[in-house]
């Protein structure tokens, strides 16, 4: 069934040109993919009658993958109704033909409607104030989804429509996905493909509030590789499936699968996670945890109850896009010029200037480009997927640099500021933590770009002020900057 739709959706995709589907977020999930997201169903027994949704339907590959399934598994006298959005006019003719060989092809009885308007703003009547008031025939057994990619306006009407879940400009993806959730049975199903970045956030904060109000992860594939999911796409996002079901029970454990890309699932890893490791806290974070280790760093670091914020610390981002400020750059401590930190600085666990480079200084001319000469923890913000660990820092004291009051640093770094001044003891605590393998783990499993940001920085749970003193003394009394010393410094106080 599936090869044809895929033949078709080839010669669609050739003939259209890209700045056009760009505008509707159209990109195209693979066979393989398909079919891997419909076998993840578990599908409800002994129905007469059971009902698809494929929102943002494109060519139909995702419902049709899963009336592949159902048309091997289920008994001739059951009958499958699919219901698809889809708004692009020129693919709808496409989407038509694709479901009508399909349920040609199919010995079930099958049922289509395609909706041609847009799938969240149509729906806004039966929103209104109760978002529960929606009728029966809005509401599916399964629900199966490779939602638009793109970002709207705040004000934009699907915005409107989901202010709920809504923190500044939304991504069309993260409304179709709550509004999936909305038009779920009970009890019933949803597999979604995704980008990774709405486990984690503040910007994502609500829509996981609704998802997590609403209904359980019951299943997450990870794909290792990030340009390998949708191949003749070039889409370069880290992307995931993840499975839900509405309901309030919470299972003990979900299975969290992996793959090198779309084309092996026949290589997949999967391992078991306890559910309160996957997801935590009141920001609702989804940790996405492969391995026994992640699990064992997510267990020790999530029993700390401080944050950076409540010990009176706050990672920052650096002040100065420097090609923005070019005109103010230096290479050599010209009269008013100040140290500019960059990422290039921090080296073996220091923050080492100057080194020698182009427009390592910059004249100081606007408050907002320049902080006081204190101590603090830098951390490199980008780091590339190929380097071994995500969070590296640098101890940076007041004394390296005396005689300049004020320093600043490009905004390709982070800093751990004090609001009033940090000791250099509790800069070596902060350096064993932030050096540790088990933070850097922590930090993997809870984000999975490349870049390290501050939000999550701020929330990540911290042990007592007591602790990281404790921490930074016992550091500098040896001086080993070494990530093994920091490990162990770090598992003596986690484990005791
Ligand atoms: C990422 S594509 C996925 C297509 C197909 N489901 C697949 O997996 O190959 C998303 C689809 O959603 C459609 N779309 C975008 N905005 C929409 C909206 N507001 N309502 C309905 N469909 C929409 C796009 O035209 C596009 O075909």
């Amino acid at each position: 069934m599936l090869e044809i739709i895929c033949k078709n959706t080839e010669a669609f995709i050739q003939r259209m040109p890209k700045t056009l589907r760009k505008q509707y977020g159209q990109f195209f999930t693979s066979m393989e993919t398909a079919r891997f997201m419909a076998s993840l169903f578990s599908i409800p027994e002994k129905r007469e009658e059971l009902s698809i949704l494929d929102a943002g339907a494109g060519s139909g590959i995702l419902c049709v993958a899963l009336l592949e399934r159902l048309s091997c598994e289920l008994s001739a006298s059951t009958s499958v109704k699919i219901t698809c959005y889809e708004n692009d006019p020129s693919i709808l003719p496409l989407l038509k033909k694709n479901l009508e060989t399909a349920k040609a092809e199919s010995p079930i009885k099958v049922a289509l409607e395609i909706k041609t308007g847009n799938y969240i703003v149509s729906q806004r009547d039966d929103l209104g104030d109760d978002l529960f008031a929606t009728p029966d025939n809005r509401k599916y057994d399964l629900i199966i989804g490779n939602p638009p990619y793109k970002k709207i306006g705040k004000s934009a009407p699907e915005a409107a429509v989901l202010k709920e879940v809504c923190h500044g400009a939304p991504n069309l993806y993260f409304l179709f996905a709550t509004m999936g959730i909305h038009n779920l049975k009970d009890g019933a199903e949803m597999v979604y493909i995704t980008p990774r970045s709405w486990t984690s956030g503040a910007y994502f904060e609500q829509f996981r509030k609704y998802l997590f109000t609403h209904a359980v992860l019951s299943r997450i594939h990870l794909f290792e590789s990030r340009n390998k999911v949708f191949d003749k796409e070039s889409v370069l996002q880290e992307t995931m499936i993840f499975k839900l079901k509405k309901t309030s029970d919470t299972p003990r454990t979900i299975p969290i699968s992996t793959t090198e890309s779309n084309r092996d699932f026949a290589n997949i890893r999967t391992i078991d996670i306890p559910y309160d490791v996957i997801v935590s806290g009141p920001t609702y974070y989804v940790h996405l945890v492969t391995d026994e280790t992640e699990i064992r760093a997510l267990r020790s670091i999530n029993k700390f109850s401080h944050t950076l914020a409540d010990l009176g610390l706050k990672m920052k981002t650096g002040l100065v896009v420097d090609f923005r400020s070019r005109d103010l750059l230096r290479k050599e401590p010209e009269k008013d010029a100040i140290p500019l930190i960059y990422s290039q600085h921090i080296r073996e666990g220091r923050v080492r200037f100057p080194q020698g480079k182009d427009n390592e200084y910059i004249i100081k001319v606007r408050k907002g480009l320049m902080q006081e000469n204190k101590n603090y923890l830098f951390v490199k913000r980008f780091t590339s997927k190929e380097e071994r660990r995500r969070l590296q820092c640098g101890i940076y004291l007041k004394r390296y640099l005396p005689g300049f009051p004020y320093i600043s640093s490009q905004n390709k770094v982070n800093f751990i500021d004090g609001k009033s001044g940090i000791s250099e003891c509790v800069i070596y605590g902060l350096y064993v933590i932030f050096n540790s393998t088990l933070y850097d783990t922590y930090y993997r499993a809870l984000n999975g770009s490349t870049q390290v940001n501050s939000t999550e920085i701020n929330s990540l749970p911290m042990p007592s002020m007591q602790a990281i003193e404790s921490m930074g003394k016992e550091l500098l009394h040896t001086k080993d900057l070494s990530e093994v010393h920091c490990n162990q410094i770090l598992e003596s106080h986690v484990y005791g």
